[in-house]
């Protein structure tokens, strides 16, 4: 498989390790990690193979640093590239707008159709989500919060599947 870059905005440092974890579960396969706050857009142009990943603040917002990058993602050509996203939330604090930062973040990419790496929503506990398009997350979620002992397990589900569509 290609290379893969994992870029991640993290305020607490929750989709930070969630981004290591994934890149461990890849295993041999050459994975490397930004943080948005200091990440450019020509790093993510070396990679045919991206993950993105955003923690949710508030209703329908993405992490800080995704707010800063989003308007360059315009400059990339997604054409030729397979894109996956994550997110991070709290279903029991926040469950009319769990993981909305990783639904606005799918919302706001300007070229959708390379997107891989849908969820199911089966598994939590929550009544609304920008995440949620037609009985699906958008991508892989997580919640560290109220169930961290399943994350392992999805995470591996899920990089699993990414093998199976990433280039
Ligand atoms: C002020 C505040 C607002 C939040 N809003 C949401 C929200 O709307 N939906 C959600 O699922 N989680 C929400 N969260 C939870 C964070 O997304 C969660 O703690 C996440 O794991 C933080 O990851 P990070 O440290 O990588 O930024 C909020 C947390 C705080 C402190």
């Amino acid at each position: 498989m290609e290379p893969i870059g994992i870029f991640y905005g993290s305020t607490y440092g929750m989709t930070e390790k969630s981004a290591e974890n994934i890149k461990k579960a890849f295993g041999r396969t050459k994975v490397d990690v930004y943080n948005l706050a200091t990440a450019t857009i020509e790093d993510m142009k070396k990679y045919r193979n991206l993950i993105f990943g955003t923690s949710a603040w508030g209703i329908g917002e993405m992490q800080d640093d995704w707010e800063k990058f989003i308007d360059h993602l315009s400059e990339m050509d997604f054409s030729e590239r397979k894109l996956a996203l994550f997110g991070l939330g709290d279903q029991k604090e926040y469950p009319e707008s769990f993981v909305d930062g990783l639904g606005t973040l799918y919302c706001r990419l300007p070229d959708k159709s390379s997107v891989v790496g849908a969820w199911p929503i089966e598994g939590y506990d929550f009544y609304f989500s920008l995440a949620n398009k037609e009985g699906e997350f958008v991508g892989l979620v997580l919640d560290d919060h109220h169930q961290k002992e399943l994350s392992a397990g999805r995470i591996k589900r899920w990089v699993t599947q990414l093998k199976k569509e990433f280039i």
